[in-house]
């Protein structure tokens, strides 16, 4: 087979077979097709899409590309948490060792920033010494250890989306359903997982803008993980505007730090406490998700998740007096300010501008190898629907370089709007698919 016979049947429209799309990624694993020919065949399948075989044959390919842990040597049930991706989105990083600490073993593989939107990869690493690489050996040593393990793709589990996923970031071809179902579930069958909670995003801030085709999504992962034999649910949640109030890896560390002692944050509460309901639910813990959702709080109230999250910070490298310390710890050199122009009801608060201000300030990527500054990001002090006088702070910038800064206001200035009249209220939890 010719890769440029395969890229061009995609450009034109054409449906590849199974085994064109299994030689294009092999192949592409094997360094005999390059990063340039896997752009352009990205954005092919960008512009033309693919049927619901292709996709599955997408999905079954990047899954082969490694190794599928067996944890049935573990004698409980194993739910993870996926989401589609968003800006401000940190609830792994809570709901993980939440759910551990409710006796379900959670095996999480997940991804770094992509697109406009953040990754919980790059959030662990910013806890000095997090270790997102484990062997597989010591993957299933810390779930069975702790019950919950938090790592990237490596070299033996979903290899191939560890490579394509980098070059999606910087090549803007993240937004298409079967790019999306594939890439995600290639890590949740090769982590093991018996069940899987899909937080399919809708609103600007979503990897698909679109309500329709983010639905379509959530039927397209629910239906997948059930052809793998893998229960699932998929809870599809607001992202017009970024979830809670802290945008940036390290600053949303912070965030999740608060919440697992006990702060409660409005729309990051209630969003991370039905998806751990759910969890728990799959888990087969409680009778229905409302149950799981007020179990969770409780057990973030009792401190037990909290511990739950320094015991697996600890356990994969991570600096834990660094957490203890977070109240001190400095910021990024340089602090800009985002006022009010007017006074009235703050009417959008688009995410996606939101995402890409963090991605000028250094929060993600524009080159795959770029460095990511994990201290810089935006801290939000009004939400959608806020009354504000003007003059009034509705955001911190922070970063290390003051024109990065001033790039980021103008991406928030474009995503913000005040107005006379109060908007409607926003529902967070749109719908629930079981
Ligand atoms: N999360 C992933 O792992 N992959 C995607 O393509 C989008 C969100």
């Amino acid at each position: 087979m010719n890769p440029v016979e395969i890229i061009r049947a995609k450009r034109d429209g054409g449906k590849l077979s199974s085994e064109q799309i299994k030689f294009f990624i092999d192949n592409y694993l094997e360094g005999e097709i390059t990063d340039y020919q896997m752009s352009a065949f990205l954005m092919a399948v960008f512009f033309r899409g693919m049927n619901d075989d292709e996709t599955f044959a997408l999905t079954e390919t990047m899954i082969k590309s490694g190794k599928v842990v067996d944890l049935s040597f573990i004698n409980g049930i194993k739910v993870d948490k996926h989401s589609t991706g968003g800006v401000g989105d940190k609830t792994s990083l809570i709901l993980a060792p939440l759910a551990a600490a409710c006796g379900i073993y959670v095996p999480m593989i997940s991804g770094r920033g992509l697109g406009h939107t953040g990754g919980t990869l790059d959030k662990l690493e910013s806890i000095p010494g997090f270790n997102v690489n484990l062997s597989i050996e010591d993957y299933k040593r810390v779930l069975a250890k702790l019950g919950v393990v938090m790592i990237g793709q490596t070299a033996e589990l979903a290899p191939a989306d560890k490579r394509i996923y980098a070059l999606r970031d910087v090549t803007a071809t993240v937004n298409n359903i079967s790019l999306i179902t594939a890439s995600i579930m290639s890590k949740k069958i090769a982590e093991g997982a018996d069940a899987i909670v899909f937080d399919v995003k809708i609103g600007s801030g979503a990897n698909l803008p679109d309500e329709e085709e983010s639905k379509i999504l959530a039927k397209k992962l629910v239906s997948v993980s059930r052809k793998f034999g893998k229960k699932a649910i998929a809870v599809l949640t607001d992202m017009s505007q970024p979830l809670g109030n802290n945008i940036g890896n390290w600053l949303e560390v912070e965030e999740c730090l608060e919440l697992l002692n006990g702060v409660k944050v409005d729309d990051l509460s209630k969003v991370n406490n039905v998806l751990a309901g759910a969890m728990i639910y799959l888990g087969g813990k409680v009778k229905d998700i409302s149950e799981g959702e007020k179990i969770a709080q409780e057990i973030i109230d009792s401190g037990k998740a909290f511990g739950k999250f320094l015991e697996l910070v600890k356990e994969q490298g991570g600096y834990v007096e660094y957490l203890n310390a977070y109240k001190k710890l400095k910021r990024p050199e340089f602090k800009s300010e985002f006022r009010a122009l007017s006074g009235g009801f703050i009417t959008k608060m688009e995410a996606h501008g939101f995402g890409m201000a963090a991605i000028d300030l250094g929060c993600g990527r524009k080159k795959a190898d770029d460095k990511i500054n994990f201290l810089s990001g935006i801290v939000l002090k009004k939400k959608y629907g806020d009354k504000v006088l003007k003059d009034d702070l509705i955001c911190e910038i922070w970063s290390d370089d003051i024109a990065k800064n001033e790039a980021g206001k103008i991406r928030i200035n474009d995503a913000v709007k005040i107005e006379p009249e109060a908007p409607p209220k926003k529902e967070l939890i749109i719908d629930i698919l079981e």
